[in-house]
């Protein structure tokens, strides 16, 4: 059942099955280099893979962010994404990113004493810093999902001096946050775990779990939100719908729905 290519380091790990299979895991592919797990999990996606094809690698040379930005992915971090086939109209697919960026706050905060909280619409900080980003990918059929590739990126160390220079001020890791070196095997099983469970909930309630992730939100922070093709505007996070739209307050007090563009933190403002 997990099968696939296994070279790099997690050719090892990812034989325990037992694990894998416990967090809905169903076939593994590993490498020790790729240009994209995202990359290579849609094309085993597009030839038929199993839901819960896992693809890890042990770096990226061409590793993916949201907005078409570059994900800095040099070994000692961890890279994956994970094929689900999801029988959702397309709308509903911001939604996954959501519950998956949840999954893996509560996955951090049930494993160390940490508090993570999720940035809409696809981070999970430590301190306003990255220590983790989602790319939900998505091919269609019609206005159907056909199947999603989520892909992970989480900083298990220091971003470390050949980081591009933007990162140094902006990222942290798990490492640095819990005060120890962290495992990559003890940290893949948990959130695969977590993940797992998120999946489940969009599957049976049919929508992400809006209040777990108001519980990890960085709910009253003040945010600069720049909207394709709309004008940027500063204001402070105030929730998120149950479509999981991002609801910014301006200075003004007006409540502005947010559906799509960069949210970024503003730095010692509340
Ligand atoms: C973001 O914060 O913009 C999302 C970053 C997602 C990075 C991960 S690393 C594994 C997978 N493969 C990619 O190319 N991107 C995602």
């Amino acid at each position: 059942m997990l099968c696939g290519i296994n070279t790099g380091f997690w050719a090892e790990p990812v034989r325990k099955k037992a694990l894998l299979e416990l967090a809905g895991i169903r076939s593994v592919h590993a490498y020790a280099e790729v240009t994209s797990t995202n990359h290579i999990a849609s094309r085993l996606g597009a030839e038929g893979c199993p839901s819960g094809t896992l693809v890890i690698s042990d770096r990226q040379t061409a590793g993916r962010g949201r907005l078409d930005r570059h994900w800095h992915s040099p070994e000692g971090q961890l890279f994956f994404s994970i094929v689900w086939r999801f029988p959702w109209h397309a709308i509903r697919a911001p939604q996954i990113t959501l519950e998956v960026a949840t999954a893996i706050a509560r996955s951090f905060a049930g494993q160390w004493d940490i508090q993570p909280t999720v940035k809409w619409p696809n981070d999970v900080l430590f301190h306003g810093r990255k220590c983790c980003g989602v790319l939900t990918e998505l091919r269609t059929t019609g206005a159907e999902i056909d199947f999603v590739v989520v892909g992970v990126g989480i900083n298990l160390q220091p971003v470390g001096p050949n980081a591009p220079p933007e990162l140094l001020d902006t990222a942290t890791s798990l490492s640095e946050v819990v005060g120890y070196s962290i495992s990559p095997t003890d940290t893949l099983y948990p959130v695969l775990s977590a993940m797992n469970a998120g999946r489940d909930y969009l599957l049976e309630q049919g929508r992400f779990d809006r209040r777990g992730w108001m519980d990890f939100a960085n709910i009253g922070t003040a945010v600069c939100v720049r909207p394709p093709g709309k004008e940027t505007f500063k204001g402070q996070v105030a929730g998120v719908t149950e479509d999981g739209l991002l609801q910014v307050k301006t200075v003004s007090g007006q409540i502005v729905t947010v559906i799509a563009g960069d949210v970024s933190e503003e730095r010692g403002m509340s």
